[in-house]
């Protein structure tokens, strides 16, 4: 219970009431984020420490452990970056443990955040940093540099391939769940790291006595919108491209949407967006489910409704199978739209550098049909143009119809569209912890589909590359390596690298294939690539 003789204040920890997954009580530690008045009483903004910030929340004084509270470190406050005090008292034991997860998480980070893209306003900063949920396991996944550790065997295209002695391979190494390199073969002491190109080398696979059992051989070798609904015309926006934490501010760290009506779902926002400041003290934002205008009250969208003509994002519907429906829109045709997305998105994605502009991006939007309209279910952002083979910038499952199979079907969609372009592709960096979980996921299955319908012959054992899994599933070869290594295939016997698919690894593949009901048909998918280097302007 909160003792009214002790002030807290932003910045204090101490141990805070919530439930679990179970519905039983806990009393993790949480740092106060903000302190509101409010008639007759006091409310705290908590962010739970080691827990993901969607979980931050108001909470009433009574679930206040004032037995243990930390008040916060007299020291100096969060520097930014312009070298000016930030707004948030410091916690630096936490950023520094959130910046090595962030490490654990990514498979590479970029120099710049993930993008994104926003209405040409100022935008407001968000972190870019992620924390690990403590309920949800994020086994890890090695970094770029380590997967091309795992990589580097002698290049081996040619017909001579055999098994080459022990002393001719570097060791595979991966990363441990606390970022410590762990290896998975014994090291070869004194030997040079030779450079990463051996992904050509040829992976061999039997089926060992146990019929269910095989093993793999890996051997060496539209404009803002407008403001007759009295909402100011554009989304208040001050903002950055820049990825580190002095961007954190208090504003941005804290939900400020409650609740969002689209269509007839209500949605409560995991993370900070930037809609207009007057809108984030409504009980409830009003969107338009197809053309998402946002406004304020049932009755300026009603009167909305009566105008909006649209049943369907706009863009081009490049696929449809049953009710499933993708569409295809352009950033720049498009960029109300756009924007409208991003502003909605930006509910559920955490450590986004907001993008001052959309036309640099494609966005694909899934939808679900039925005799009122084709409804918004989930969406991927893609860079018309990635330097560093980026297929998706931002995905999003709404969450009404999260866990229900479509972030999968989001992936291997934006994979179906790598294939098409005849390229390999990877998410952008850094992925959240529900990114990471989906997209091991769907890499393990893929190229475990691929691996067991190998066939033999001449009696020989089925072979393939990396480069081969890669470019048969558009899945860039260094997520390839990190799949094997995070399933742990990956064994070294006698003289070779081998990947053994166990009977568990076999069976729960099935398992799972069977539940994965939805999947992309690539007949359905009517789809040209667009070379937009030879087009100037996006
Ligand atoms: N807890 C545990 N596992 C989960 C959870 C969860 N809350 N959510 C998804 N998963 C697992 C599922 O179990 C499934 O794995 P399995 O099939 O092996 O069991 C896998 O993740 C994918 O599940 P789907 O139902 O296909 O995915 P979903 O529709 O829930 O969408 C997504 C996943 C897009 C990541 C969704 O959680 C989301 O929109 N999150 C918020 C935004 C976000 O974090 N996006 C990714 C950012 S990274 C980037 O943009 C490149
Ligand atoms: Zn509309």
């Amino acid at each position: 219970m909160a003792d009214s003789s002790v002030e807290i204040v932003e910045g204090c920890r101490l141990p805070v009431l919530r439930k679990n997954q179970e519905n039983e009580d806990e009393w993790p530690l949480a740092e106060i984020l903000s302190v509101k008045d409010i008639p007759g009483r006091k409310l705290y903004y908590v962010h739970y420490i080691d827990f993901n910030k969607r979980l931050d929340e108001w909470v009433t004084p009574d679930r206040l452990d004032l037995k243990k509270l930390q008040f916060p470190k007299k020291e100096a406050k969060t520097p930014t970056k312009n070298g000016l005090p930030g707004s948030r008292p410091s916690s630096p034991e936490r950023e520094v443990r959130k910046s090595l997860d962030l490490n654990v998480q990514s498979a590479s980070a970029p120099s710049r955040g993930k993008t994104l893209p926003t209405p040409k306003r100022k935008a407001e900063s968000v972190s870019l940093a992620t924390q690990v949920t403590a309920a949800i396991p994020v086994p890890s996944l090695p970094s770029s540099a380590e997967a091309s550790q795992a990589s580097v065997y002698p290049a081996m295209r040619d017909s001579s391939f055999s098994i080459k002695s022990r002393e001719e391979h570097e060791p595979l190494t991966s990363l441990s769940t606390n970022g410590t390199t762990r290896r998975l073969i014994p090291s070869q002491p004194g030997r040079k790291r030779k450079s990463c190109g051996g992904t050509d080398e040829i992976v061999k696979v039997f089926q060992n006595n146990n019929p269910r059992c095989s093993t793999v051989y890996l051997p060496p070798g539209e404009d803002s919108q407008d403001s007759s609904d009295g909402i100011p015309s554009a989304p208040r926006m001050t903002g950055s491209l820049v990825s580190d934490r002095s961007h954190d501010d208090i504003v941005t760290r804290m939900k400020n949407i409650d609740c969002i009506e689209l269509g007839r779902h209500r949605l409560k926002p995991w993370y900070f967006s930037p809609y207009p400041q007057e809108l984030t003290t409504l009980p409830i934002l009003y969107l338009c489910e197809f053309c998402l205008k946002y406004l304020k009250s049932l009755k300026c969208l009603q009167r909305h409704l009566t105008k909006c003509n649209l049943r369907h994002p706009p863009g081009n519907e490049i696929y449809r199978k049953g009710t499933i429906s993708f569409f295809e829109i352009d950033g720049r045709k498009n960029k109300t739209y756009s924007q409208n997305l991003c502003l909605l998105a930006k509910c559920f994605l955490d450590h986004k550098t907001l993008y001052y502009d959309t036309d640099p991006f494609l966005f694909y939007v899934m939808t679900e049909y039925d005799s009122k309209g084709f409804h918004i279910v989930g969406y991927f952002s893609k860079e018309k143009e990635s330097t560093e083979d980026y297929n998706v910038a931002c995905i999003l499952t709404l969450p009404p119809y999260q866990r229900r199979g479509y972030g999968k079907l989001l992936i291997e969609f934006s994979y179906e569209l790598s294939k098409v372009e005849g390229k390999t592709g990877t998410p952008e960096k850094p992925l959240s912890d529900l990114g990471l979980l989906s997209y091991r996921s769907y890499w393990s299955q893929t190229i475990l589909e691929i691996l067991m319908n190998l066939k033999s012959e001449n009696g020989e054992r089925p072979q393939i590359t990396i480069n081969e899994i890669s470019e048969i599933t558009s899945v860039k070869k260094e997520d390839v390596i990190s799949t094997l290594q995070y399933l742990n295939l990956i064994n070294y016997y006698k003289g070779q690298y081998i990947l053994t698919l166990s009977e568990d690894i076999v069976e729960g593949h099935e398992r799972a294939m069977q539940k994965r009901h939805l999947r992309i048909d690539s007949k359905c998918l009517h789809f040209t690539p667009k070379d937009w280097s030879k087009r100037g302007k996006w």
